[in-house]
């Protein structure tokens, strides 16, 4: 293993991958009502999180999966939407990142929550081949409570996908 392969698995805090992604909803983003498109959301959801990816493991990065997503809010034309990402943890080649969207309205300054999503990246060298992602440190106690979750929901989804499997059969 040569130097820069070390220093890409050298532990990184949460804070290092966190990122921030703002839009503003024109138009071509939304129904004839005038309301965002979820399909549009959803781009702008595994964009924030593959931000996170990158800076993490510091390396490409290819969505494995999405879990489903609920919208809380309607969001309108005009609304500025900020996506908030960061690693949760990190497995072996995976790691799930956690995005949070907020809508702000910028004339009374408030913000509302309008979906939270969780997707797992799969770490990529240039070929597609797996790589291995360094382990990310959570600092905080909301950082401990993220990482703690995404144990349970990469057990859970590992289950549901063997009972798809199954089902198929
Ligand atoms: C995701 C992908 C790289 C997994 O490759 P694979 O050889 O089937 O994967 P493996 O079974 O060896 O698993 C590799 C890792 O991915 C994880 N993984 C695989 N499928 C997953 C899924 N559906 N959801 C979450 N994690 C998944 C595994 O848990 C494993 O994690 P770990 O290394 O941290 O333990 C491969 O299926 C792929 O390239 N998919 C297309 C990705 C893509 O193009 N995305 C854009 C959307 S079209």
């Amino acid at each position: 293993m040569d130097d820069k392969q070390n220093d890409n698995l050298r532990p990184r805090p949460v804070s290092e991958s966190k990122s921030e992604m703002i839009e503003l909803v024109l138009p071509n983003d939304t129904n004839p009502l005038g309301a965002l498109l979820g399909g549009r959301l959803m781009h702008w959801i595994d964009l924030a999180g593959a931000l996170a990816a990158h800076r993490h493991s510091h390396s490409y990065a290819v969505t494995a999966s999405m879990d489903h997503i609920d919208f809380l809010v309607p969001v309108h034309v005009g609304d500025m939407v900020i996506l908030q990402s960061a690693v949760n943890r990190v497995f072996h080649s995976s790691m799930e990142v956690g995005v949070k969207v907020l809508v702000e309205n910028y004339i009374s300054g408030t913000r509302q929550k309008v979906a939270t999503a969780y997707l797992t990246f799969v770490a990529v060298d240039r070929f597609g081949r797996k790589l291995q992602v360094a382990p990310v440190v959570p600092e905080t106690e909301e950082e401990q409570r993220r990482y703690e979750g995404a144990l349970r929901r990469r057990e859970a989804s590992r289950n549901e996908r063997e009972r798809r499997q199954a089902a198929r059969r």
